[in-house]
């Protein structure tokens, strides 16, 4: 078990040293209750040396039985920290059975490790001594029974399905991966960069941003406002002008005649009092109900950010600006995209993970992209087999083989062209899509591509330019573009990426051709400006490599809460 042996494999617990620093309660408060996590039970590679060991363990209980006439109950403790569940075996001595048996109840629990008879399965049972605590689960009333449920129903219940075996073994699997992004980077000298969330520039230039606005809230405030407290007529500030007007001359009387310090000081504050309040009240007057508007569209200067901004679909141009500082740089967040996809690929929020790298071409990214899976791979066949096999064992028979295979051949490189000459000749499949040189290749098309011609994950590059992001860098022949997407079995493209255009003058023409407004670009186009250099980047959809991993079918069910049309739950 990792940590164990005193190793820092990833997933091992914090040094026990420091834990124990920890069991020391400050006055007045509970003491810790030094948990030990069920993983460190289970998987021991010394349970011999664990029997007889007192330990606190919690969790929740996926299944119970009274046993012996109700002497005694089994429970089947588990606290996600692995997919096995610890046997607990407590006495009715113990605790009242029937409060811990319900699927769903949570308990913590005292007691003694010991070896069970032989023949039994488990390493180690935990003989409980103390129920700590409990926290009730009404079986009549509780959502997921231990009978299995569908990924389709536990969609109904974002809230409470990780405490499936499903997934909380997706949840680990996650966790391994976004750890071997950060370990992979780090080793090849990137540095971690947080890009923004709200931008204002549409890296793809595909228009399928999220809008951010407080338009409608602060409408919506200013109707309710308005309602309550109705606006001041024009004759209101005219009268209130008229005080105004009135304290003034009456200052100016005071001043005239030499009045007397006080006098004098006594009516300026009049007269600032009826400016505040004639000022306040053409405020007043100004306030409209409904979303401002100016030469008849709406008028985004009155917005949080004096103007239109967005949710990111991608953090590359923003990581571009590091990358031409620090060399090679990468960012992994969320990314946003209001497309009405109902694809099982597709959602509306995803995790982007995407290095940049300077002074490179798209041989580079190639090589970068291919070892980054590789490693990917790698990594959960060394740190999360126990899931893996879970995952084989119920959705994907050939879900380890697939990681083993990719982790250790070259994936295969054809460019666009290539590529559409071997999909122009398949005769036993007819495409949805019909193929010709120009188009965007379809789904059906890049998994026949790694599917079933190469067997393998495919490096297609150089598309046509009408195809791809302005941003891509021009290929001598003017029609092509130097990027690069990486397609894998099951999933299809599961990295885009490319070569940037680093000439000034021709992403300018780029720009212009795209459609593309410049001046939300000017500073990128800056980057070209002072002290351009090669460099290109790839974007791996976190998600998509998760789906690819574990086998599953749904997008949905690997991201912790899923959003896509129609739906965001929590
Ligand atoms: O190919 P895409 O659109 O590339 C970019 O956004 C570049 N700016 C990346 C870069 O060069 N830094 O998206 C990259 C990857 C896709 O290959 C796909 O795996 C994933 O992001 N992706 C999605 N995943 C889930 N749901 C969606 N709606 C996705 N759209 C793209
Ligand atoms: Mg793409």
């Amino acid at each position: 078990m990792a940590g164990d042996d005193g190793s820092s494999a990833p997933g091992a617990e914090p040094p026990v040293s420091e834990l124990a620093t920890l069991a020391v309660a400050p006055d007045g408060l509970e003491p810790s209750l030094e948990r030990t996590r069920i993983c460190s039970i289970v998987a021991s590679a010394d349970p011999g040396a664990l029997a007889g060991k007192k330990v606190v363990v919690g969790g929740w209980v996926r299944t119970g039985r009274e046993q012996g006439k109700g002497s005694f109950a089994f429970l089947e403790l588990n606290d996600g920290s692995c997919l096995a569940n610890l046997q607990v075996i407590v006495d009715a001595a113990v605790h009242p059975l029937a409060q811990l048996t319900p699927t769903g109840t949570s308990v913590v629990v005292e007691g003694e490790l010991k070896r069970p008879p032989e023949g039994v399965k488990q390493n180690l049972e935990l003989r409980a001594e103390r129920v700590l605590e409990v926290g009730p689960c009404d079986p009549a009333k509780y959502p997921l029974p231990k009978t299995r449920l569908t990924l389709e129903f536990l969609r109904d219940w974002v809230h409470l399905r990780a405490r499936t075996n499903t997934i909380s073994a997706v949840a680990r699997i996650r966790d391994e991966l976004a750890y071997a992004t950060h370990t992979f980077f780090r080793k090849n000298g990137f540095r971690y960069i947080h890009t923004p969330i709200i931008t204002t520039s549409d890296c793809e230039g595909a228009g399928e941003m999220f809008q951010v606005t407080t338009l409608f809230s602060d409408a919506e405030k200013v109707e309710k406002e308005l309602k309550e407290n109705p606006s001041p007529s024009e004759s209101d500030i005219e009268s209130a002008k008229l005080v105004a007007k009135e304290r003034g001359e009456a200052v100016a009387h005071l001043k005239s005649i030499k009045a007397s310090k006080a006098e004098i000081t006594a009516s300026v504050s009049e007269l600032t009092k009826a400016k505040e309040t004639l000022s306040r009240l053409e405020e007043r007057f100004k306030l409209k109900a409904g979303i401002p508007k100016k030469d008849g569209k709406v008028d985004f200067a009155r917005d949080f950010f004096g103007r239109q901004a967005f949710l990111t679909v991608s953090g590359q141009l923003q990581v571009e600006t590091y990358a031409c500082a620090l060399g090679n740089v990468y960012t992994f967040g969320p990314t946003f995209r209001a497309e009405h996809s109902h694809t099982s690929r597709h959602l509306a929020e995803f995790w982007m993970v995407e290095p940049e790298i300077a002074f490179a071409n798209l041989e580079d990214d190639m090589n970068y992209a291919e070892d980054y899976v590789k490693f990917l791979c790698q990594w959960l066949l060394d740190y999360c087999l126990e899931d893996m096999e879970f995952m084989v064992k119920n959705f994907d028979k050939t879900a380890i083989e697939r990681l083993k295979l990719v982790s250790s051949s070259p994936f295969a490189r054809i460019s666009y062209t290539k590529a559409v000459e071997l999909l122009e000749k398949v005769t036993d499949k007819k495409f949805e899509n019909p193929v010709e040189w120009g188009i965007d290749l379809a789904s059906e098309h890049e998994r026949y591509l790694t599917e079933v011609i190469f067997k393998k994950p495919v490096i297609v590059y150089n598309y046509p330019k009408g195809i791809k992001a302005f941003y891509m860098r021009l290929n001598d022949d003017r029609k092509t573009v130097a990027a690069m997407d990486v397609l894998v079995p099951k999933v299809g493209e599961l990295i885009g990426g490319s070569q940037r255009e680093e000439r000034l003058d021709v992403l300018q023409q780029r720009i212009l051709d795209s459609g593309l407004p410049i001046e939300p670009y000017e500073w990128y186009l800056e980057l070209r400006r002072y002290g351009t250099v090669k460099h290109c980047g790839f974007g791996l959809g976190f998600e998509r490599m998760i789906l690819f991993a574990t086998g599953l079918d749904n997008i949905r069910d690997v991201i912790p809460f899923p959003r896509y049309p129609g739906r965001a739950d929590l």
